[in-house]
């Protein structure tokens, strides 16, 4: 067990406003966090009176099933809750597909969010990574041709982390057919899809072999609490509940959720934040990738990502440092968008960096 332990890459997350402080001392207070795609206006308020009254449950377990989250997913996402899932995050229910999925091959097209690949390997898994191409677009022959009979899963991500571009909906229909008939579940993240223009959630109902994945982490700005669900066929839900942990999302992320769905003006306020400061930063004077999730991506060089994150640590700014994901090389820095003032600093750091360098 400790053998197959040492071969799977440990996740790291971003840093947290804690570390930098200590590190370069700095106080707490003017430490702003960019660096791991969080809301920042925080949760619904709803979310947090619904955490205040069930508080005093917490002694009980939860329903099993989370049976009327899964109802109000059902109503926010149109599915009916036999064909929904829920988990401790996205990372929850990605995990539970891996026990049911693997071992076998999962194909996971890189750079993208590295927990796919950690899950699949995890769960005894073997992992296949696909390069993108320079601007981070999926080849979905590419993707097909490297598919065997031992291939469980294909990872897809749309806005993918960290790049921000969408998969068009005619390479997902590739991918999904060129796959029918195989045993290979495609699982499409749509974590971020709340700030992009185009879901593809509704394919699930024509493809069986499609699971779409979402979380209640970003755009309803509940990530503290881990909820996350995905859409998938009734067959492979029966399936799930049977290869998931009981109780696997608490009675308050259940609370907390419910509430955060039914309060579409926190949702609308979060995204429309999202949309006008994307623009904001979009003025970085770096080479930006247009993006449809809460964050960008830039390219720094000649300045290394690792440089350009201690620079901007300096002045109590936190990104990604994109270095730690496969296949995304030594100059990519992801910043998520954050309130106005925030992407001030960020916009105005980058400006500093520019002159300081004479790059
Ligand atoms: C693409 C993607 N999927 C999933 C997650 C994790 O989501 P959750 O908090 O629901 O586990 C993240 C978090 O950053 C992500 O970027």
């Amino acid at each position: 067990m400790k053998d197959h332990a040492g071969t799977i890459n440990r996740y790291v997350p971003g840093r947290s406003i804690a570390e930098i402080s200590e590190e370069y001392n700095i106080p707490v207070d003017s430490i702003i966090k960019l660096g791991s795609n969080e809301n920042p206006l925080g949760a619904s308020p709803e979310a947090m009176r619904a955490i205040n009254e069930d508080a005093r449950g917490i002694s009980v377990y939860p329903a099993s099933d989370a049976s009327d989250l899964r109802d109000a997913i059902s109503e926010y996402t149109g599915y009916p809750a036999e064909r929904i899932v829920a988990g401790a995050g996205v990372d929850g229910v990605i995990d539970t597909l891996m026990r049911m999925l693997m071992p076998g091959e999962a194909i996971v097209p890189i750079p993208t969010f590295s927990y796919y690949a950690i899950s699949a390997q995890a769960h005894h898994g073997t992992v296949v990574f696909v390069p993108r191409d320079r601007d981070f677009v999926i080849d979905p022959e590419d993707i097909l041709s490297q598919t065997t009979d031992e291939t469980r899963v294909v990872f897809l991500c749309s806005p993918n982390n960290p790049s921000g571009n969408l998969i068009p909906k005619s390479d997902l229909q590739t991918i999904l057919e060129g796959l029918d008939g195989c045993n290979t579940t495609v699982f499409l993240d749509e974590a971020y899809i709340e700030f992009s223009k185009v879901s593809m959630l509704r394919l699930a109902a024509e493809y069986d072999n499609l699971v779409v994945g979402r979380t209640l982490s970003k755009a309803f700005g509940l990530a503290g609490l881990r909820v996350g669900y995905a859409v998938m066929s009734e067959e492979m839900g029966g399936e799930y509940m049977e290869c998931a942990t009981p109780f696997s999302v608490s009675s308050l992320a259940i609370a907390a959720g419910i509430a955060a769905l039914k309060d579409p003006e926190h949702l609308k306020r979060s995204v429309d934040l999202v949309k006008s400061g994307r623009k904001r930063l979009m003025e970085i004077p770096f080479r930006v990738y247009p993006s449809e999730a809460n964050f960008v991506l830039v390219d720094v060089s000649p300045h290394r990502s690792g440089e350009v994150c201690d620079f901007l640590a300096r002045r109590g700014i936190i990104v990604r440092d994109c270095s730690s994901f496969r296949g995304a090389g030594d100059f990519l820095v992801r910043v998520s968008i954050g309130t106005p003032d925030q992407n001030e600093r960020v916009v105005e750091a980058f400006f500093e960096l520019l002159e300081v360098s004479g790059a």
